[in-house]
């Protein structure tokens, strides 16, 4: 991967390069991001790209690298959203956008908002919504959780990969993880739930009756989760939907009507 980005081709076309020579310059270039390799950095990173549910999305340092069970998310708000009328959703925590861009990718007559505290992870997220064009259905806003949005602002579904790890967690996490990702986008209090809080009690005055709250979640946050709908009494039962790994992974719950 990191030879392929250096001399601008395919994975697939190195096989077919065999004997190519490497120009100095590009040998400099990729021995560098070797070294950089054997530091851990990651190769999304290093490539300044990662795909995700089947597009190609910019990452640098700012943003999280989007994850392979966050595609579960992704779908379970794809099939609550109508195929062919108009809906509005809301992302919030967007990183580089990719979720909220995959969703506006597969459902054409649906409109988003997508918010994050990070204007350096907007700048990102604005990149790949102009490269993926849809600039005219898709807006992004500087917002803490719901803060930056007009009272009046309701959506058909809220999604949203919040921060979840444990502080104490925090310390076990992959060195490719917590020497590389940023801490903000990942940890959340003594629990991991400190953001999950505000976004289960506050989304109810943000979602119209009948409409779905969505959220990724970690490990052993089940039974938490369920607590905290059920406290607000403003939701019907929870679904917890499990990633390929069979854990469960994704909230999901809809406002009672
Ligand atoms: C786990 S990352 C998810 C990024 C992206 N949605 C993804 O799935 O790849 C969480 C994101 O939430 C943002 N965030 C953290 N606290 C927030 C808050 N109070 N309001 C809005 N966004 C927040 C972080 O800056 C980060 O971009």
């Amino acid at each position: 991967m990191l030879l392929a980005h250096v001399l601008s081709c395919e994975r697939i076309d190195l096989y077919a390069m065999y004997d190519a020579e490497v120009t100095p310059g590009d040998r400099t270039t990729f021995r560098d991001l070797v070294r950089e390799r054997t530091k851990g950095k990651p190769v999304a990173y290093l490539v300044g790209m990662r795909e995700f549910y089947s597009l190609d999305f910019e990452v640098n340092p700012s943003v999280l690298i989007p994850r392979p069970e966050t595609e579960v998310l992704v779908s379970e708000a794809i099939h609550r959203l109508p195929v062919d009328a108009p809906s509005r959703f809301l992302d919030v925590g967007t990183g580089s956008g990719a979720i909220a861009i995959a969703i506006a990718h597969h459902r054409p007559h649906a409109t988003g908002v997508a918010v994050d505290v990070s204007a350096a992870a907007l700048e990102v997220a604005r990149r790949n919504c102009t490269k993926h064009k849809l600039d005219e259905r898709l807006t992004f806003v500087e917002s803490d959780l719901f803060a930056g949005l007009a009272p009046e602002d309701r959506f058909d579904l809220i999604v949203s990969n919040p921060p979840y790890v444990r502080e104490e967690e925090w310390t076990t996490l992959d060195p490719e993880v917590k020497n590389f990702e940023p801490r903000s986008a990942l940890e959340s209090g003594v629990d991991g739930l400190d953001l999950f809080r505000r976004l289960i009690s506050e989304s109810p005055n943000r979602i119209h009756p009948g409409g779905w709250l969505l959220a990724e979640f970690g490990i052993n946050q089940v039974d938490l989760l369920r607590d905290l709908v059920a406290r607000t009494e403003l939701y019907e039962n929870p679904l917890f939907v499990e990633d390929d790994s069979r854990k469960p992974r994704v909230l999901c719950v809809r406002v009672k009507s």
